[in-house]
């Protein structure tokens, strides 16, 4: 069952010189989850934050982290990242040679696990484990950067995430598994996204614009998944 649509602001676009209060504006904000976008320059050509940066954030919102690695191998950082106070750890099947063993780490240390798709990942590199899994997160841009553009060939392939996640859920009464997008997403792509059957949207650019004055009305835009502004 696609869930009530959450907003998840990509910290990537935020102050990096004040996290801190940008976080606490994104929580005050009504965001729903916190996405961290973690690179290192290898797996993806962008280097951002480690854990000793999530650990910092984690006294300034109490809402979920989300972190998203871009980073091979991931193995070895999942439990650093875990301590610092991750809440969903999301990894890309090409970070690791044994995504199943990947995804029970994660889940062996009671975090909510995450797979992401790149745009030429297709779902069968995640279609034999999905029911092990708490989140499903399809890059509609090439990982790596904030700010690029939708692409909206990845619609299709949120269509059929939904058609199978639901046939997961209903099997299972209680079983939630949200399915994600990330990157590019705006007033006029957030409803192309919805209408899909994504239930969380990741949010940079069009989050952290204006000033914290405006992040309220931005992520209520966006959850409203309507382009032109009527309640
Ligand atoms: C890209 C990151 C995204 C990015 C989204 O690699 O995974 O989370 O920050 O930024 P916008 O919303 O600006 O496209
Ligand atoms: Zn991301």
């Amino acid at each position: 069952m696609q869930q009530p649509v959450r907003i998840a602001p990509s910290i990537l676009s935020a102050d990096f010189a004040r996290l801190g209060d940008e976080l606490r504006a994104v929580t005050a904000a009504e965001a729903d989850y916190i996405h961290i976008d973690v690179m290192d320059g290898h797996f993806v050509p962008n280097i951002t934050i480690g854990p000793a940066v999530v650990k910092a954030l984690r006294p300034h919102s109490e809402l979920p982290f989300d972190v998203h690695l871009m980073i091979a191998p991931v193995d070895p950082y999942i439990a650093d990242f875990a301590a610092a106070g991750a809440d969903i750890i999301t990894v890309h099947p090409e970070a690791g040679p044994h995504l199943h063993r990947t995804v029970q780490l994660i889940k062996s240390l009671g975090k909510r696990a995450g797979v992401s798709l790149n745009p030429a990942t297709p779902i069968t590199a995640v279609e034999p484990i999905l029911p092990d899994l708490d989140l499903v997160l399809v890059m509609s841009v090439n990982p790596g950067f904030g700010g690029q553009q939708f692409i909206a060939g990845q619609l299709d392939k949120i269509r059929a995430l939904r058609q199978r996640i639901d046939s997961i859920c209903a099997a299972e009464p209680g079983r939630r598994i949200d399915l994600e997008v990330d990157g590019g997403i705006n007033v006029e792509t957030a409803p192309l996204a919805i209408a899909a059957g994504a239930d969380v949207l990741v949010a940079g650019t069009a989050t952290f614009s204006g000033g914290a004055a405006a992040y309220a009305e931005n992520i209520r835009r966006l959850r409203r998944g309507n382009a032109h502004g009527s309640p």
